[in-house]
């Protein structure tokens, strides 16, 4: 069992690298970096909100954050978790991003019920985008404000479920929209605007499936509306990139894992 790193400081530059050996280094930084922003979170204002990433990327991040190494840095019953985005089906399908990580959070973290904010995928997706904005709405006194929002990115620049050419892309007022992805199933998604008020952003990419379109989107290559990722960019917080070595190889010059 390879020794637990310690968490990562918490830089303040606006947008950060962080280079991992592969998989499994990648899950332990990002718990790292989940339980830092928690930590600080948590210290500065007794509360922490955080909206998950979907997709298979975090799932090893997710069961790490279970183990006493980081669970003990977090008093998860105080957190407020949310979803970046759903897939269009019922919890208990085998596709529900909440549906993954439900048993994580109820009995591995001990989030309370009431505190964990699914969406409904169940629903008809434009009312349960429009519930899930008032959700998210009164949790928040303000305006929504994520401590940490953790992304993914598809092979084709997608990121939650914002996809290339979706409408949800241009949204300035809404904070969650119901989109559809490229099999043609209906999601519901956090918008860029929510998004992008985060204190925080962590986008984990794992993999070399990943490499072709991370250089495109970390290059100077930008289409004209940009690939979805590419507009995730906190305005008043940190944008931080963790990304592992298959990820990163075609990226000039290919970068190497940070001590
Ligand atoms: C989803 C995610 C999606 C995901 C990317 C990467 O619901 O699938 O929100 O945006 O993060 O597609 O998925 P993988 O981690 O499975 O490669």
């Amino acid at each position: 069992m390879s020794p637990m790193p310690s968490p990562p400081p918490i830089s303040q530059e606006p947008l950060r690298i962080d280079i991992c050996k592969d998989a499994e280094d990648l899950a332990r930084h990002a718990a790292g970096l989940v339980v830092a922003q928690a930590s600080r979170a948590l210290g500065a204002r007794r509360q922490f909100a955080i909206a998950l990433a979907g997709g298979a990327t975090p799932q090893r991040l997710y069961s790490l954050l279970t183990q006493d190494h980081y669970a003990y840095q977090v008093v998860w019953p105080a957190a407020q978790v949310y979803f970046g985005d759903e897939r269009c089906v019922p919890p208990d399908d085998p596709k529900s991003n909440y549906g993954a990580v439900r048993e994580i959070l109820l009995t591995g973290l001990r989030v309370p019920e009431s505190n964990i904010h699914r969406m409904r995928g169940e629903d008809d997706p434009p009312a349960a985008a429009a519930a899930y904005e008032q959700e998210l709405r009164a949790g928040f006194v303000d305006t929504p404000r994520f401590d940490l929002v953790l992304l993914g990115m598809g092979s084709d620049g997608h990121t939650a479920s914002l996809f290339p050419g979706s409408p949800a892309l241009s949204e300035t007022e809404r904070l969650v929209a119901a989109t559809r992805d490229s099999e043609g199933l209906d999601r519901i998604t956090l918008t860029l605007p929510v998004i992008n008020a985060a204190h925080t952003v962590a986008v984990l990419v794992s993999g070399r499936e990943k490499a072709a379109m991370l250089r495109r989107v970390l290059g100077a290559e930008a289409r004209p509306e940009g690939f979805p990722i590419q507009q995730v960019k906190p305005a008043g917080g940190q944008l931080i990139w963790v990304i592992d070595e298959a990820a990163s190889s075609l990226l000039d010059p290919p970068a190497a894992p940070q001590a």
